[in-house]
């Protein structure tokens, strides 16, 4: 576009000027204000005429002053276009912007360019500034990004939960599945303890009967050896040689105490079973904890004896309201996690303790022991740094769950190359209903 001399625009585009809906400005390279339109007026209050040669600084005192000079300095000394948008200077001009939809009023947001109006000597006479009104624009883009942020807020909660719904779930099951070992190692116990309650009674009178017999033969061999006949106790001598009756007689005290231990051995495991599955009783009642942790080792013996020497040192325990069952699966978890942990050969303690109204079980190892990073995972479902196939890694986010429904308080203490110490605390008592706070031992 060129310009008549000392005109600053044509009438004709004046005329245009004044009736879009854009706000034109245009400056001289003083940053004077040789022209606005309507818009510029309306929002700013001020006529053209009453602008005119003003410096714009002075105008609208609020503008970056800086920004707008560089901005301003570049587009006269380059002829390019610059441009910025409400999302960078979201109030250039401090106008007031109506929301037709709303009907509201807001600070207006603003998109505003910079262009140069050139000479015909080819230099540029003055910078235009554009203003156009984004506040309807930047209005729903700013309630969609809220609306955004809820959603993405609503969505990680849901994931957060699905992902809680799932360890539940798979705690849920690992527990129902040992709870159904547990009843059918005690329906095998309960199975396997009638008869062997009678061939222990029979073994009893078995072994009395023997005792009998060999005391009656040992009449039989004393009248035989006062009497005359020498041929009849040569017959005699001759059939306790063919049946090696000494050997025989020694043997069989020896076959009769050897099984009576066998079956001492099997009505013990038949016990252990029926006291670790708690068969009797499913529900709360006081129970002695040492008793548990007996029943659990002999239970997994099998597990253990090859790799680890098993010291207990067990404290004065009172009796502790509790589910047996579900806390001898805890010990057993622990138990047989000590033995997994010993590369070789190691020692497993067993310590119990009372404080004041809480009771303990230390199960420690001389095991490879934890790396730090893993202390705080070593809870949560599915963990596990074992081989695929070999651990679910649920064993003690089970028990984890066990010893907070008895509102006591499961402990780590390890380092690595150390070996490891696992700590169940519990009350002594269950809280009545409802109340869940109680005391913590002292020192804790
Ligand atoms: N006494 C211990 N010493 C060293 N690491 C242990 C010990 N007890 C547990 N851990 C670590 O904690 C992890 C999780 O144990 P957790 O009992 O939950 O699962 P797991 O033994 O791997 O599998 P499973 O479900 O068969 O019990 C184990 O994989 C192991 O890395
Ligand atoms: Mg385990």
């Amino acid at each position: 576009m060129t310009f008549a001399p000392g005109e600053v625009l044509p009438a004709e585009l004046v005329a245009v000027l004044q009736s879009i809906n854009l706000g034109v400005l245009l400056l001289d390279s003083q940053y004077r204000v040789a022209f606005w339109n309507d818009f510029m007026a309306i929002h700013s209050g001020k006529d053209c005429d009453e602008v005119r040669g003003r410096s714009l600084f002075e105008l609208f005192p609020e503008l970056p002053r800086l920004w707008v000079q560089k901005k301003v300095d570049g587009v006269f000394a380059l002829h390019n276009l610059a441009f910025t948008s409400w999302q960078q200077r979201p109030h250039l001009f401090s106008f007031s912007g109506s929301r037709p939809i709303t009907g509201s009023t807001d600070m207006m947001y603003q998109n505003c360019t910079f262009s140069p109006m050139m000479e015909a000597a080819g230099t540029v006479k003055y910078v235009c500034l554009t203003i156009s009104d984004a506040t309807e624009t930047a209005a729903q883009h700013l309630q969609l990004e809220q609306l955004n942020q809820l959603l993405r807020a609503e969505q990680s909660e849901q994931a957060r939960l699905i992902r809680k719904l799932e360890d539940t779930q798979a705690q849920l099951l690992q527990s129902e599945k040992m709870a159904a070992i547990g009843q059918l190692a005690a329906g095998v116990a309960h199975e396997i303890n009638n008869p062997v309650g009678y061939v222990y009674s029979n073994f009893s009178s078995l072994e009395r009967y023997v005792g009998d017999l060999f005391r009656l033969i040992e009449s039989y061999q004393a009248l035989a050896a006062e009497h005359q006949d020498a041929a009849l106790r040569a017959q005699l001598e001759q059939a306790n040689q063919a049946l090696d009756y000494d050997f025989l007689r020694s043997d069989m005290a020896d076959l009769v105490r050897e099984s009576r231990q066998g079956l001492e051995r099997v009505k013990q495991i038949v016990q252990d079973l029926r006291d670790f599955s708690h068969i009797d009783s499913g529900d709360w009642q006081e129970a002695d904890l040492h008793k548990g942790l007996d029943s659990t080792l002999n239970v997994i013996w099998n597990e253990i004896k090859f790799k680890a020497e098993v010291v207990k040192s067990y404290g004065e325990l009172p009796p502790v309201q509790c589910l047996g069952s579900q806390l001898n699966q805890v010990f057993m978890n622990l138990i047989i996690n000590a033995a997994h942990a010993i590369e070789g050969q190691g020692t497993i303690w067993l310590e119990t303790g009372a404080e004041d109204d809480w009771v303990f079980v230390r199960v420690r190892d001389s095991g490879s022991g934890i790396a730090p990073e893993n202390l705080t995972r070593l809870f949560d479902p599915f963990f596990t740094t074992k081989p695929v196939g070999q651990g679910t890694g649920l064993g003690l986010s089970v028990s984890y769950s066990i010893v907070t429904k008895h509102h006591g308080r499961l402990e780590v203490e390890s380092e690595l190359g150390q070996g490891a110490a696992f700590t169940v605390w519990l009350p002594r008592r269950q809280p009545p209903q409802g109340e869940d706070a109680v005391d913590l031992p002292a020192g804790e």
